[in-house]
């Protein structure tokens, strides 16, 4: 294993070489896989060393224009070979190599799963199938032939175009996959195995017939429709709102058991974790069948934003992984809810990429540097540089930034790209009606260099007279690692004044990028002051600090006509009696307030506005409401959050139960149908359960039912009660799917969760369950995922939790690298503890720094981050 070096964006050269076509022969063996690849290369000037990339490689034979090299012409060690004076012309580098799949446990290059081969390639997997460049910017016409037992690997899938060729070996067979378009190497794919197939058509505008199939283990057939529609409906969006059409004669997908991620794009093949594509009312919530369309929504979206535009190199990962993110919200906010849509991702920025940007591993939307790019695959890139994409679209507006979006295109289809060139496409396209940017595109660069939350403050003064807000700004950015001084960022400040029946002036975008600027809004001459909406749908990613009268925050709540405004007047109330609690000093005003708003919330729903009802119930999370205190102290917050959920419930014991009666009509709704009717069953039974035997009766009667939406919904409704509902419904739910390895997960992570006094040992069982698989990274995330959930023995006072995660990380990190590294991360917050618990944190992350060598150069990374 040992430390990588760091790589350095500005060490960015062009490879010396260029290699048009990339030819595999993968032989299949009983007991190993041979992959010969025969490389085109031509080098750009003569004299140059050739480099390729090559991980646990057993090479076999190596040579030039079909002359095998003699020793001396090449060297290899760890992870290059180098063949120091290569032909000054085009030649061709033939190597076969020898791989073992079946002990591949990393889950990156060629790996088997439940009796499959499949592949991982990004970012740097394709180094341990054979010897190659192994970096985006290099572009190839691939073509691959698979030879296998016929009996054993009936399917043989790669990317591109397949045809069945003639083999003379008795019981074998074998397919060429030829794939015209040039890609890198990480989006290399081929999946060989006993797979069912599901196939169906989409005819795209122009006209052409795509072969979409779908490739799943014998006996899930019946869990792909909602996968294939969520398909369907992504090709038919990106060709009515991008203008973007699918460019093969077909499109797989293959779910696989064992995979670190969520899914990959590769060319025409993507690679599916099974738990999103195997979906259907009764087997998945309906959370998840709308996860499992954003997710095929994404990697379809990836065709054009990744695989025909891709990345220069790694530092510019957020150019495919934010644009597509923005791209996969956009559909998913079309299709359903757009003000749930963005509230849900708004909670979950704040509870994740706020709380990264606040910590040891905070680092810009475009690192300047890295050791191990699989730690880089972050919330960061992801949902922060979604948000800068969509801060684009706000200041520019639909139209404009769809012109700069087809000059994206216009510019860069076929090439590997940067985010520089991305961002002024955008401005260029933008521009052409000549209307001036309205921003400085300088200083908006700053939003994918500088790492940090931009804290916002706002102070109002209403001028009665007048009839004028006078709003004064300020921004600020605390320092992160290696970055000390902050400069001011480009901020889109969406501004409206809220009187008492509804909004008194044109909603204003300003453009707030200086240290600080006043602001006058205009309404009418008025004694009663309007209240101020600002920051609305989330228009900016940034802290909001904002002194405001409890009576205009309730103003907010119950007239502002934006939704996401509504919803955040509430959580600002949340948290504020949340904090108060948490340190032992409850609010008791605020707190009637609040409740007294959510009364009236709660009597007047009307019909179709259930999911915004339920989402406005929903409590800041813990990871949020950490960060809000100093230092933080995770289970008096628990317990600040289980108490006010008992207030709740007392207060709105009678409006709960009639909510609850008016969503039973919803309960056997065909989502997205019935969904909000589910989600307010889902609260309403959360918080009534404590003290009601009714409601635990209801909520297990449902573990048995045809919802997988209730049945979870009740497993968490009774998860905190220590009641025999709770044992009866985890008994029940476990019985009923043991043989469903995607679904007893959900159970794991339950069982891993549930606030128990036996809570360690009752995972340490988990963990020896025969249905429990150390092998997939969804079990792994389940239990282990599931115990850093639960507050109070996660984070109990002699440190045991701690250490027991620790001893986990190091277990899983002899493995699978990328899913341990991922998992150190929970030790992120070490620092913001009190002395006592900082101290046990800082021991545990400690006993993993002190195995030095035998950590994974991944997990070495986080660790040595956290500890700096
Ligand atoms: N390209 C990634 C998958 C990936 C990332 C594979 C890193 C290997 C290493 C894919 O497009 C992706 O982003 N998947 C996400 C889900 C998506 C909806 C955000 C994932 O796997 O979590
Ligand atoms: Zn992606």
């Amino acid at each position: 294993m040992g430390a990588a070096g760091t790589v350095r964006l500005v060490d960015y050269s062009p490879w010396p070489f260029e290699l048009p076509t990339v030819e595999l022969d993968v032989q299949i063996q009983s007991d190993h896989v041979s992959v010969t690849s025969q490389l085109q290369l031509e080098p750009r000037q003569p004299g140059q060393a050739l480099v390729l990339q090559g991980v646990d490689l057993q090479l076999e034979s190596i040579s030039i224009d079909q002359t095998p090299l003699n020793k001396d012409q090449w060297v290899l060690d760890q992870s290059t070979l180098t063949i120091a004076q290569p032909p000054d012309q085009p030649f061709v580098l033939t190597t076969r190599c020898r791989l073992h799949p079946d002990s591949n446990r990393s889950l990156e290059g060629l790996y088997a799963s439940e009796g499959m081969l499949t592949t991982q390639c990004e970012a740097e997997g394709f180094r341990r199938i054979a010897f190659h460049p192994d970096r985006p910017d290099v572009l190839s016409r691939w073509t691959v032939r698979l030879e296998a037992d016929q009996a054993r690997f009936p399917v043989l899938l790669s990317n591109g175009n397949g045809i069945s060729i003639p083999v003379e070996a008795e019981g074998r067979h074998a397919m060429r996959w030829i794939d015209p378009s040039r890609k890198p190497s990480y989006l290399f794919a081929l999946v060989a195995g006993q797979l069912s197939e599901i196939r169906d058509e989409y005819r795209t505008a122009s006209g052409r017939s795509v072969a979409l199939r779908l490739h799943v283990e014998p006996g899930d057939e019946s869990y792909t429709a909602h996968a294939m529609a969520s398909l369907k409906r992504s090709m038919e969006w990106d060709e009515r709102v991008y203008q973007l059409e699918y460019d093969l004669d077909e499109y797989n997908i293959v779910a696989v058991r064992h995979f670190n991620m969520g899914a990959m794009e590769n060319k025409s093949l993507n690679i599916f974790n099974s738990k999103l594509v195997l979906a259907d009312a009764e087997t998945a919530t309906d959370g998840e069948l709308e996860r499992v369309e954003s997710v095929i929504a994404h990697e379809y979206f990836h065709n054009w934003t990744g695989n025909r535009i891709t990345c220069r190199d790694w530092f510019q990962l957020s150019l495919k992984e934010g644009l597509t993110v923005f791209r996969d919200q956009s559909f998913t906010a079309d299709l359903h809810s757009a003000a749930v849509k963005r509230i849900e991702d708004v909670a979950m920025l704040r509870n994740t990429q706020f709380r990264e940007d606040a910590g040891p591993t905070a680092h810009p939307v475009k690192p300047s540097e890295y050791q191990a790019i699989d730690n880089f695959y972050t919330t960061t890139i992801y949902e922060k540089g979604a948000e800068v994409i969509r801060m684009l679209h706000t200041l520019l507006g639909e139209e404009r930034f769809m012109r700069g979006i087809a000059e994206y295109v216009r510019r860069f289809d076929g090439t590997a790209a940067t985010t520089e060139d991305f961002v002024e496409s955008i401005a260029a396209g933008a521009t052409q009606d000549g209307e001036p940017l309205g921003f400085d595109l300088d200083q908006f660069r700053g939003w994918y260099h500088q790492a940090g939350t931009p804290l916002l403050s706002i102070d109002q003064r209403w001028d009665a007279e007048r009839g004028e807000m006078v709003v004064s700004l300020q921004q600020s950015t605390a320092a992160t690692p290696g970055q000390p001084v902050k400069t001011p960022m480009v901020l889109p400040v969406s501004m409206a004044l809220i009187g008492s029946d509804g909004r008194l002036n044109e909603e204003r975008l300003v453009v707030f990028d200086r240290e600080s600027a006043t602001v006058t809004l205009q309404a009418a001459p008025a004694a009663q002051a309007p209240a101020l909406s600002v920051l609305r749908s989330f228009s900016a990613p940034v802290v909001l600090r904002q002194s405001r009268p409890l009576a205009d925050t309730l103003l907010l709540l119950a007239a502002d006509d934006d939704p996401f405004s509504r919803w955040d007047a509430a959580q600002s109330l949340y948290r504020d009696v949340l904090l108060a609690r948490a340190s032992d000093q409850p609010d008791q005003p605020k707190e009637a307030a609040l409740i007294d708003a959510l009364r009236q919330r709660l009597g007047a729903l009307t019909a179709g506005h259930e999911s915004e009802l339920a989402t406005l119930l929903g409590l800041p999370g813990l990871a949020e409401l950490e960060s809000l205190q100093s230092p933080a102290d995770p289970p008096a917050l628990y317990r600040a959050v289980m108490a006010f959920r008992e207030r709740l419930a007392e207060e709105l014991r009678d409006p709960l139960h009639q909510l609850l009666s008016a969503a039973r009509v919803g309960w056997t709704q065909a989502w997205p149908a019935g969904q909000g009717h589910r989600q307010l069953t889902a609260v309403a039974w959360t918080w009534l359960a404590a003290d009601d035997q009714e409601i635990r009766r209801e909520a297990l009667s449902a573990v048995s039912g045809p919802s997988m939406t209730l049945a979870r919904a009740a497993l968490r409704a009774l998860q905190p009660v220590d009641c025999t509902e709770r044992d009866e419904a985890s008994r029940l739910f476990e019985q009923r799917w043991q043989h469903k390895p995607v679904i007893l997960d959900a159970w794991f992570s339950m069982e891993a969760s549930m606030p128990r006094s036996d809570a360690l040992d009752h995972v340490r069982g988990l963990l020896q369950h025969p249905r429990f698989d150390p092998l997939a990274p969804n079990s792994l995330r389940a239990v282990l995922g599931g115990f850093t959930a639960n507050t109070l023995a996660f984070h109990a006072d002699d440190g045991s939790g701690y250490q027991f995660m620790a001893e986990q990380i190091l277990d899983v990190d002899s493995r699978n690298p990328i899913t341990a590294s991922r998992m150190a991360k929970v030790f992120s917050r070490w620092k913001t503890y009190a002395d006592d618990r900082s101290a046990l944190m800082h021991q545990a992350i400690r006993s993993l720094a002190d195995r030095g060598g035998e950590l994974s150069a991944n997990t070495q990374e986080v660790v040595t981050l956290l500890l700096s």
